[in-house]
């Protein structure tokens, strides 16, 4: 692919999105399915299942996986297997490298992340495994929404990720729930009887890592539980980094 056809993938996308702006969550899966068959759902939190459910009444169920980072809740565990025997799904898990992983722990330890920050230990139990998914596919759908964090909100309906994209392949990253609130989305749940993560009874709101989360309280944002001991800006672990970098406004 050279500059120019970069350049009109990013229009396409660009034009796909405003068309899709206002589009239901269930018809923009609809149609992308459509468009891009060879595409991926990222299932890890609460947003994820709802898609789950949507796509599970598509013709084609998508792909779903999920980053097994080896530092989960054990109740996200049990959420894990509860969703795969729900929805019948073959859920891929991904791991990180063990030669890397080998090495930061025996170079850092187990919690090297309250010292120098979350991205060296994400990117090796997150990032890299995720990397070599999105090789596999064409597009990959998110549970990503506007009103999650600061840095989420200009996530599109639709984009082409610059984080993940190589000249050679262009992927596209489709956020179907970048509309919704958290009310739309627990409403969504308690309505269909959604599978959700235990942990949400107990006052977590957003759930990655065991020792990255914790509890939030009344009036606290639902991301101040993710990385408590970093700057809300940078609170994005690398899997959504164009939302920190900015880089949707280069294209
Ligand atoms: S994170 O980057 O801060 O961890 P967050 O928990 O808000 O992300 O989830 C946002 C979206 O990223 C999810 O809806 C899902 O699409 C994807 N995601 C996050 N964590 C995982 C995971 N462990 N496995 C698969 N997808 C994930
Ligand atoms: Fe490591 Fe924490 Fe990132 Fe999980 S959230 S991969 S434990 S730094």
């Amino acid at each position: 692919m050279n500059s120019t056809s970069t350049a009109q993938i990013a229009q396409d996308v660009l034009d796909l999105n405003s068309d899709l702006a206002g589009s239901e969550p269930k018809d923009v899966l609809r149609q992308v399915a459509d468009l891009w068959p060879n595409l991926a759902l990222s299932f890890s939190g609460a947003e994820d299942v709802v898609l789950i459910e949507m796509a599970s009444k598509l013709p084609h169920t998508p792909t779903v996986f999920t980053l097994d980072t080896g530092r989960l809740h054990p109740q996200t565990y049990a959420f894990i297997e509860n969703v795969r025997k729900h929805y019948s799904l073959a859920i891929e898990t991904l791991h990180p490298d063990p030669q890397r992983l080998s090495k930061l722990i025996q170079s850092k330890g187990l919690f090297s992340f309250y010292e120098d920050g979350h991205s060296e230990c994400c990117d090796i139990r997150k990032v890299e495994p995720l990397r070599a998914k999105l090789a596999t596919v064409d597009a990959w759908v998110t549970g990503q929404r506007q009103d999650q964090s600061p840095t989420r909100a200009d996530v599109p309906v639709v984009e082409l990720d610059n984080n993940f994209s190589s000249p050679k392949h262009p992927l596209i990253k489709v956020n179907p729930l970048a509309n919704w609130s958290s009310e739309d989305v627990w409403g969504y749940i308690r309505m269909l009887d959604v599978p959700y993560n235990e942990l949400h009874d107990a006052g977590f709101i957003s759930i990655g890592c065991e020792p990255c989360t914790r509890p939030t309280g009344p009036n606290q944002h639902e991301r101040e539980g993710r990385w408590w001991w970093e700057e809300a800006t940078i609170k994005e672990c690398g899997l959504h980094r164009a939302n920190t970098e900015d880089q949707r406004k280069r294209t």
